[in-house]
């Protein structure tokens, strides 16, 4: 398995229930590589829910935190990297985990993300009666700006294991 940066990291970017974490641990499993989610990296840092910082601190907090894992990861090399939904909405997470390695949107459409997420209680972005409403608005508002930032875009309502042969696939 190699990438086109030899030792440069796999970004793997998307929306929310697009299969990131997943995908992105048969990948770092069949290649090798260390897996980190992003999400993980600052709860294990914070020692606290990424949902219990929403509602302690608020968002703005969140995103302080998370462009200082995209910076700090950014300076590894040879990582499988599970963004955020929302880490490349800040252009300068997505300058600095471009320029470690390459960047790959995991492309899943609204009515299977709608399907995966129904219920989900772990998105504070999420939470409450507004849920599908939610859901539906950001991902209209966000869909451009994941694709502009990935170097490569997979389909991505397919099972996971299929998505991440897929990666391995077009990384060849
Ligand atoms: C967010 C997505 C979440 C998490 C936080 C905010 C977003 O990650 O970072 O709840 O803004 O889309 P996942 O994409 O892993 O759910």
């Amino acid at each position: 398995f190699e990438m086109k940066k030899e030792f440069g990291n796999l970004v793997l970017c998307g929306f929310m229930g697009s299969g990131k974490t997943t995908v992105g641990k048969l990948i770092a499993q069949k290649a090798g590589r260390t897996f980190v989610d992003m999400d993980q990296y600052i709860e294990q840092k914070q020692g606290v829910r990424i949902s219990e910082l929403f509602a302690s601190q608020g968002e703005a907090a969140f995103r302080k935190l998370e462009r200082e894992a995209a910076r700090e990861l950014a300076q590894k090399s040879g990582l499988i990297i599970a963004t955020g939904g929302g880490t490349l909405m800040d252009p300068e997470n997505t300058a600095e985990l471009k320029s470690s390695g390459i960047i790959v949107l995991l492309d899943a459409s609204l009515e299977k993300i709608q399907k995966r997420l129904r219920g989900d209680q772990t998105r504070p972005l999420l939470s409450g009666p507004e849920h599908d409403e939610n859901l539906r608005r950001l991902y209209l508002e966000r869909s451009d700006r994941y694709r502009l930032s990935a170097d490569r875009t997979v389909p991505a309502d397919a099972p996971a294991v299929e998505v991440a042969e897929q990666i391995l696939q077009a990384l060849k």
